[in-house]
């Protein structure tokens, strides 16, 4: 863990659930105990949005955006703007998931536009990293990151003083349940921590977390490595049973 021993609880429900099923996942949520270090944040399908909110009002639970376009209003048919997002209730935001990047063509570019977008409201940005099976076959890997992460944090005088979530989230771990070996997304944490740190500045916070594949059975592995602050996850984080076993095993590692 990090100097401030937060323990980032990302779950991202992408479009597994409907209205009801949200809804009824977070009044079952709320009833949690959580310790002061866990940080719960959940990423609920944007038409389920506010009743997610609504439900968390009286809670720690935070909400976050799964996608957010990077122009507050206009004529953006079937777009959300990061402003209509924090207006909503939200906290943080998911910019550059793999797969907005793989399925939906959205580039280190895009990222960077979203990214500022958001940072001018008060959500806290999550940026999604990670590289492809034939980058890492390539030996690409930490430099596929290095880009990513330089595209997205390179002069970002609005970041001063900010916090920033980078999710390590290697493509072929994501929804593959083949999840990264512990040490393997330690050793990227830590890389992207220091270009995290260098780019954005020392009065910024930069913390790092792993996501792709993550589970009851392997969640521990990562949280007790020094540079992952916390795990990102889809499906395991979208059924009640798996969910709280993960925030069980976390608050044990607290
Ligand atoms: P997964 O997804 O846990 O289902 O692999 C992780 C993510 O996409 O954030």
């Amino acid at each position: 863990m990090t100097d401030s021993k937060k323990i980032y609880l990302l779950a991202n429900w992408k479009m597994y659930l409907d209205l009801a099923e949200s809804v009824a996942l977070a009044t079952a949520l709320r009833a949690q105990k959580l310790s002061p270090e866990i940080v719960m944040t959940v990423f609920p399908s944007a038409l389920a949005l506010s009743g997610v909110v609504n439900e968390f009002s009286d809670s720690d639970i935070a909400v976050g955006a799964q996608n957010t376009y990077f122009v507050d209003k206009g004529g953006l048919t079937g777009e959300i703007s990061a402003a209509m997002f924090a207006a909503a209730g939200c906290q943080y935001a998911l910019v550059g998931h793999s797969e907005r990047r793989h399925l939906f063509g959205e580039s280190n570019h895009l990222a960077r536009q979203k990214i500022e977008a958001i940072l001018a409201t008060n959500l806290v940005p999550v940026l999604c990293v990670g590289e492809t099976k034939e980058q890492r076959d390539s030996g690409e890997a930490a430099e596929v990151l290095e880009a990513q992460i330089r595209s997205a944090f390179t002069d970002l005088t609005c970041g001063q003083g900010r916090q920033f979530i980078v999710a390590y989230e290697p493509v072929w771990a994501v929804g593959t349940g083949a999840a990264c070996d512990p040490f393997e997304a330690e050793r990227m944490a830590g890389l992207i921590e220091t270009w995290g740190r260098l780019l954005l500045g020392e009065n910024s916070e930069v913390f790092v977390v792993y996501g792709g594949s993550v589970r009851p059975d392997n969640v521990a592995a990562y949280l007790k490595e020094p540079h992952v602050s916390g795990v990102l996850v889809g499906a395991a984080s979208s059924r009640l049973d798996t969910w709280l076993e993960i925030v069980q095993s976390a608050l044990t590692s607290v």
